[in-house]
């Protein structure tokens, strides 16, 4: 392999890391020892589980003589794959007073390290064999990145002091009003997934066509202002919007807006952030939605939610990508011909093929140039916590 391309994979291994450490900055040491919830993980075990990860599938495997941090860290920080056996229970993570915070850095720094003499030292066969766990990696931990933010928004809200993640130098500029704008598509046999160049996860292949009829979509995601007539409307109190599964969710847990929003009738009304509590943008994406609720507004709204593939197939006609995930009526489903990864990385993403819903597009938390066109994220229908929201769909 050339050695430019030692050096740019050396680099960006440097840059996805250190952006890691970057982001825990502004968080102590108790900051990052608590979990909020089950579905949540503190930041020093994302910190430690993103490191075991290269330790796993690169260093153990394809450096010779490579001894691990501590043996004990691979029961602490395996996160679901079944083929390394046991692992500590995932809602007992903010439990894990030990190893400290400084142990957990001291272990990302001697990864680092390691990987860093590995990428520069191993010969050409082994590095081509070990590229493809390192790339993946990358990404991986790009995915965590999103989570430590969405997990420490998490932790943070139920605090009553409502720490802020981050301090505004000035109030954050306020999102453009626009009046909604479709974009049309003829439909038709269209493909859809990923192919040629560049990475991509294995759940987004092969490349495909499917059938579409003429459909619309929303050119922006939809707004707080918009979301607020819903819950004006009585939408939260009406069943008729709900999927049966959503409404006995709304029953159950008593949702009656977002994730974070604070009493609507406030003046002004206020959402909590990791900038910590602030007041509502009307005309931004409203985010911190479940399916359920993307589903019920749809329908309030008059249309509907994409399929994956209505979103992927228009969405070089869609505008504020990006700003939210946008929930899609399309289940996580394998594509036609879909084969798992070989090896550990087999369980990355075929085996949670069941029971969840696709979201497209990326969020403000994810991390810059890791999300494509062909991205699918994905999640149980009853997930709040993520930055998601909706765009309409309709037939035409
Ligand atoms: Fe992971």
């Amino acid at each position: 392999m050339p050695d430019p391309y030692r050096q740019s994979l050396s680099s960006q291994y440097a840059a996805v890391r250190a952006h890691s450490r970057a982001l825990v900055q502004p968080l102590s040491a108790e900051d990052q020892c608590v979990q909020a919830m089950p579905d949540a993980s503190p930041t020093k075990w994302h910190l430690a589980h993103t490191t075991w990860f290269f330790e796993t599938l690169v260093l153990q495997p394809y450096m010779p003589g490579y001894c691990s941090v501590d043996p004990r860290y691979a029961y602490l920080f395996n996160s679901y794959y079944e083929s390394l056996g046991p692992r500590h229970a995932r809602p007992e993570r903010g439990l894990l007073t030990r190893p400290s915070l400084d142990a957990v850095l001291a272990y990302r720094d001697a990864v680092d390290s390691a990987l860093q003499a590995f990428l520069h030292s191993a010969d050409a066969a082994t590095l081509a064999l070990a590229e493809p766990a390192i790339v993946l990696g990358l990404h991986h931990e790009q995915q965590h990145q999103e989570l430590m933010l969405t997990d420490i928004l998490a932790l943070f809200s139920r605090n009553p002091m409502l720490p802020v993640y981050q301090v505004l130098s000035s109030a954050l500029a306020l999102a453009q009003p626009s009046n909604l704008q479709w974009h049309f598509a003829a439909g038709g046999r269209v493909a859809v997934g990923h192919a040629g160049e560049g990475f991509a996860f294995d759940n987004e292949t092969p490349r495909h066509d499917v059938l579409l009829r003429p459909y619309r979509l929303a050119k922006r995601p939809v707004s707080c202002g918009e979301y607020l007539q819903f819950i004006q409307d009585g939408g939260y109190r009406a069943p008729r919007w709900w999927l049966s599964e959503g409404w006995a969710q709304v029953q159950r847990e008593g949702w009656c807006a977002p994730l974070y929003w604070r009493d609507v009738s406030a003046k002004p009304a206020q959402h909590f952030t990791l900038f910590g509590l602030q007041p509502l943008d009307w005309h931004a994406p409203v985010c911190h939605l479940s399916f359920f609720e993307a589903q019920a507004y749809s329908a309030w709204a008059g249309a509907r939610l994409p399929t994956e593939f209505e979103w992927e197939a228009a969405s070089g006609g869609l505008e504020q990508l990006g700003q939210v995930w946008e929930w899609t009526r399309s289940s996580y489903d394998p594509y036609p011909g879909f084969r798992p990864l070989s090896g550990i990385a087999s369980e990355y993403n075929g085996k949670f093929m069941v029971g969840q819903m696709v979201l497209r597009g990326g969020s403000r938390a994810t991390p810059q140039g890791h999300c494509r066109n062909t991205y699918r994220n994905f999640f149980p229908p009853a997930t709040r916590w993520q930055f998601a929201g909706l765009r309409l769909a309709q037939d035409v």
